[in-house]
């Protein structure tokens, strides 16, 4: 006669530290995929690390947290803002991705359930939604590396971003510390400004590398160029 043997149950120690294994290997595989598609598209990545989950509260701060919320994210890379952001939309609400890295997008498919990944360009953002149903969302949260972009791609980002925005709908942005002073960054930061009526600008986030502002948007100028 055989004796069954009582189930195994773990001790919380152990499930403590398998917990934080687990963790360390889905940290790991995220880092892994970010700095492989970095070094394979840097002109389209721009960034070697993903950013801090302090950040990714601080960008996901705009999400409603009730009714049932449409909210897209752009350049969502391996998904560092994207937990952030799901813990705050409720249930019934919708969080799209808009990715143009097929690498990216591959990753967040196997890692992020819930989330609605589609693959293109954030340039053609209204049709991208329009093409899913959506004619408009309540925030759009953005990791898109706006210094690898031409003046005329920005403009075109952010005039879509503007024209998807419902009315009391928010935008954030990353800046980071180090770079705000440089011709470039004020460029972006004036564009802003002729795009959306009201642009805020965080304390400096220094749990990032590198440190970095957000900046929070919103009622997009009807005319903004
Ligand atoms: C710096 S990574 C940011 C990743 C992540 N959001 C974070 O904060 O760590 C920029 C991401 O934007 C994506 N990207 C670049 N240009 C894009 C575009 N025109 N449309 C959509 N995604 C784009 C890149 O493929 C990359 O995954």
């Amino acid at each position: 006669m055989t004796r069954s043997q009582p189930p195994q149950q773990s001790s919380p120690e152990r499930s403590g530290s398998e917990a934080v294994t687990r963790r360390a290997s889905s940290l790991l595989a995220e880092y892994r995929t970010f700095v492989t598609r970095a070094v394979r598209e840097p002109s389209t990545i721009g960034a070697v690390l993903p950013s801090s989950p302090v950040l990714a509260r601080e960008m996901a701060a705009v999400v409603p947290s009730a009714d049932r919320p449409v909210v897209v994210e752009l350049g969502p890379g391996t998904g560092a803002l994207s937990g952030a952001i799901a813990q705050r939309v409720p249930e019934g609400g919708r969080h799209i991705a808009v990715e143009v890295d097929p690498g990216m997008c591959e990753h967040l498919r196997n890692t992020c359930p819930g989330l609605e990944v589609i693959e293109g360009d954030a340039k053609r953002l209204g049709q991208l939604l329009a093409d899913s149903g959506i004619r408009s969302v309540d925030a759009v949260v953005s990791g898109l590396p706006w210094s690898l972009f031409a003046g005329e791609s920005q403009r075109r980002i952010l005039r879509e971003v503007g024209n998807v925005l419902a009315p009391g709908g928010g935008f954030t942005t990353i800046a980071y510390a180090h770079a705000l002073g440089l011709s470039g960054a004020r460029l972006f930061r004036r564009r802003l400004g002729a795009i959306f009526d009201e642009v805020i600008t965080s304390r400096t986030v220094w749990r990032n590398v590198p440190p970095a502002r957000v900046y929070v948007c919103r009622r997009p100028v009807p005319s903004g160029q």
